[in-house]
């Protein structure tokens, strides 16, 4: 049931406030956008939630989590809905799939296509859906079609569809989804490469799909068929002081060797590149997810930090050269008092850790001059198989299904 604790906004202005909160942090770009935002009550999608929290730009609304904790199901943060119905521009008219249900977003793309349009909606999870499918009919959302279902299928019966979107975080795209797609269809997915997740907009050309864009996003993570959860190896794991490594996209690293290098003494090495303290470093880790051959995100918790075993905590976290039993991580170190702008650098340990650690800096630089005003990694998803004359120069990321292309521009092969 809402409550609304401070007892002053009605979900009328709480809807506007919303609407220009997102404009301000540029997560709505258009008046459509604005206008459905504007529109649907958000209440009703998440009646577990404070009315104040349902309308928080950058809260997700967690439903259900499984039995380690780990969140599984949510009602988006509404900055993300935001971005991805951005990315998404769906148009009156158009055939829409959901993958990955709550409700509210099924919501939202059914106000923007309008009563010509139609929207599956579907989730592995029954509970999910029967939830999804009363908040709809509370809101009156009668003709969404919501179905219990593994998205890694699709929905077959409904395809093909201009738009799919994807709501949930995937580690690869199954050929289903580029086969239900209409020709010029649109994919937008939270897709994870090498331990980094961006919600691409992915355009079909034939039997591949071309990038048109990205955004930094965090999703709870894939179940069923498709399950791909990302590796963590600990490379220090006393209580509260744990150290690791995430890999992912099956990297594989020598572990023990690793161990020791952490507990050898570190080489450090500075770039002379500066970033104000809320700038996003995001294109800065997916330049290094795609250039370095040995990539890995170090993550550490706050008591490995305060005891100096590692530069920072991050659970998420940085990214790291790795190559034999040595390893190179991004940090940063203040530059001024204020501790407004920050140097880039790298630490390394392990018998290179100099020369990992300059390596590190020297990719760094190259992003600096000539990648960080850029417009970012160009994508392209293959199937499985294409052989590499087909591809465009730069990283090819191995998957399951597909084979995936990170290039940017002037990159040499
Ligand atoms: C973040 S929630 C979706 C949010 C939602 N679209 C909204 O309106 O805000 C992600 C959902 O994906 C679902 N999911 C996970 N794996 C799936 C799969 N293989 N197929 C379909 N749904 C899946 C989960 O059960 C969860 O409910």
């Amino acid at each position: 049931m809402n409550t609304n604790p401070s007892g002053t906004d009605t979900p009328q202005e709480l809807r506007a406030g919303l609407v220009k909160q997102l404009r301000d942090q540029r997560a709505i770009r258009t008046d459509r956008v604005a206008e459905v935002i504007g529109t649907v009550p958000r209440e009703i999608f998440a009646p577990e939630a404070q009315l104040t929290d349902a309308y928080d730009p950058d809260r997700a609304v967690v439903t259900k989590r499984d039995g380690d904790g780990l969140a599984i199901s949510s009602v988006s943060a509404a900055n993300i809905q935001a971005l991805m119905l951005e990315q998404a521009n769906p148009q009156p008219g158009e055939n829409v799939l959901e993958i990955g249900s709550g409700g509210m977003n099924a919501a939202y793309l059914a106000e923007l296509v309008g009563p010509d349009g139609t929207v599956t909606t579907l989730d592995i999870d029954p509970e999910v859906t029967d939830r999804a499918q009363r908040l709809l009919a509370d809101a009156g959302y009668d003709s969404i079609h919501v179905e219990t279902a593994d998205g890694e299928y699709g929905a077959p019966e409904r395809a093909p569809f201009d738009l799919i979107e994807v709501t949930v975080g995937a580690p690869d795209i199954p050929p289903t989804w580029v086969d239900q797609l209409a020709p010029n269809g649109r994919l937008i997915v939270p897709l994870r490469i090498r331990g980094l997740m961006r919600s691409f907009v992915l355009v079909r050309a034939g039997d591949h799909l071309v990038s048109r864009g990205y955004e930094l996003c965090g999703f709870v993570p894939m179940q069923g068929a498709g399950q791909q959860r990302e590796r963590l190896v600990l490379l220090h794991d006393a209580p509260t002081e744990e150290v690791g490594l995430r890999l992912d996209d099956g990297d594989q690293v020598d572990v023990e060797a690793l161990r020791a290098a952490l507990a050898s003494p570190r080489q450090e090495m500075w770039s002379g590149v500066t970033v104000g303290g809320e700038e996003p470093t995001d294109n800065l880790d997916l330049w290094l997810a795609t250039v370095l051959d040995g990539h890995a995100r170090l993550t550490a918790t706050i008591g490995a930090r305060d005891k100096g075993i590692v530069a920072s905590a991050s659970p998420l976290g940085v990214g790291t050269l790795v190559a034999g039993g040595t390893f190179a991580y991004r940090t940063v170190r203040a530059v001024d008092d204020s501790r407004t702008r920050f140097e880039l650098g790298a630490y390394g340990h392990g018998p290179a850790a100099a020369a990992a650690a300059a390596s590190l800096v020297k990719e760094i630089r190259v992003w600096d001059q000539e990648h960080r005003n850029g417009p970012g990694a160009h994508i392209e998803i293959h199937p499985a198989g294409t052989p590499d004359s087909r591809l465009p120069a730069g990283r090819v990321v191995d998957k399951t299904h597909t084979r995936v292309s990170i290039s940017w521009p002037g990159q040499q092969p």
